[in-house]
């Protein structure tokens, strides 16, 4: 049985190394494409595949519909808005995520951003501190809490606004749980936004909610571009001369951004929340040995279709 591992931002060699050894170990065949520049290149290596692992790579209805023989489709990584649901689930395909795998990668890099974007971007200027400072969290899931375990060491004073998780759940971590997504947006002087891209969230960070922010705050967006509405974004920040805008998703107006507001605004130049050795590896190994149980055993956990 064929196993596709189709990368187009590949994982690290040792990831490779104990992704190849649970298939070995399965009996099952590890066919890999890497760097691809066209999805063409996947089409033609489908056709006999009874599973495939991606990261953020598209995976639609035309190759699941070539790919005959696919049983199994994981994202290596929590968001799969890049995996067409309807058409898998159409067609009898499973897809997976591997929640919590690279949140920590994630949430590592949440406060990477936050650092460069507090000292000016390190141009000798003075910075602010975090210490102290009032952090919104937007959505409380892995990354979520993660991001609030770090910002704890920091010493920040930390809230967060989830409707799919209690607010037990939220004050065992010592963060305030917020009931609307205003009180959020009116508290944080630094807002980490963790929310996955879903016909809810998508363009829902908009100015009217921005607006709401206080003066010379920061938004850190770690998760997904489509949640941010960026025409409003770009409106926003010509407005609000003292907000910053860090990212790690780059947007589609991203040389207008950087043209417009130099000093206040950054994006990665890819996306890089999830690119370590130990996230790779994590993410990775979990996608394989998932695959492996559910072709074996039919074990159904982290199904999201
Ligand atoms: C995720 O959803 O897991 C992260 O956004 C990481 O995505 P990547 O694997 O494409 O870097």
């Amino acid at each position: 049985m064929k196993v596709l591992v189709a990368t187009d931002k590949p994982f690290g060699k040792t990831a490779i190394d104990g992704i190849r050894k649970v298939f070995d170990a399965a009996g099952f065949e590890l066919v890999l494409l890497e760097n691809y520049t066209e999805k063409k290149q996947i089409l033609d290596l489908v056709s006999d595949v009874v599973a495939i692992i991606v990261r953020s790579d598209i995976i639609d209805a035309e190759i699941i519909a070539a790919a005959k023989n696919l049983k199994i489709v994981v994202r290596a990584g929590a968001g799969y808005d890049n995996i067409d649901l309807k058409a898998a689930t159409a067609a009898d395909v499973c897809v997976m995520n591997t929640p919590g795998q690279n949140s920590n990668a994630v949430a590592e890099l949440v406060f990477g951003l936050l650092i460069y974007g507090a000292r000016n971007f390190y141009d000798g200027s003075f910075g602010i501190e975090l210490k102290g400072k009032k952090l919104g969290i937007q959505a409380y899931g892995n990354i979520g809490r993660n991001v609030a375990r770090i910002a704890k060491g920091i010493g920040m004073e930390i809230y967060a606004y989830d409707t799919l998780c209690s607010d037990e759940l939220i004050a065992a971590d010592d963060v305030v749980p917020l009931h609307s997504i205003k009180e959020l947006y009116e508290k944080a002087e630094i807002l980490s936004l963790n929310v996955p891209s879903t016909p809810e969230t998508r363009r829902s960070v908009n100015r009217d909610l921005l607006n709401l922010l206080p003066k010379g705050a920061i938004v850190v967006n770690t998760a997904r571009k489509e949640i941010v509405n960026e025409e409003e974004m770009l409106q926003f920040m010509q407005e609000r001369t003292d907000i910053k805008y860090l990212t790690d998703i780059k947007p589609d107006n991203h040389e207008e951004m950087c043209k417009k507001f130099p000093g206040r605004y950054f994006s990665t130049p890819k996306k890089m929340g999830a690119q370590t050795a130990e996230a790779n590896i994590n993410a990775g190994i979990a996608a394989a040995n998932q695959i492996v149980r559910y072709l074996k055993t039919g074990e159904e956990r982290f199904r999201v279709n």
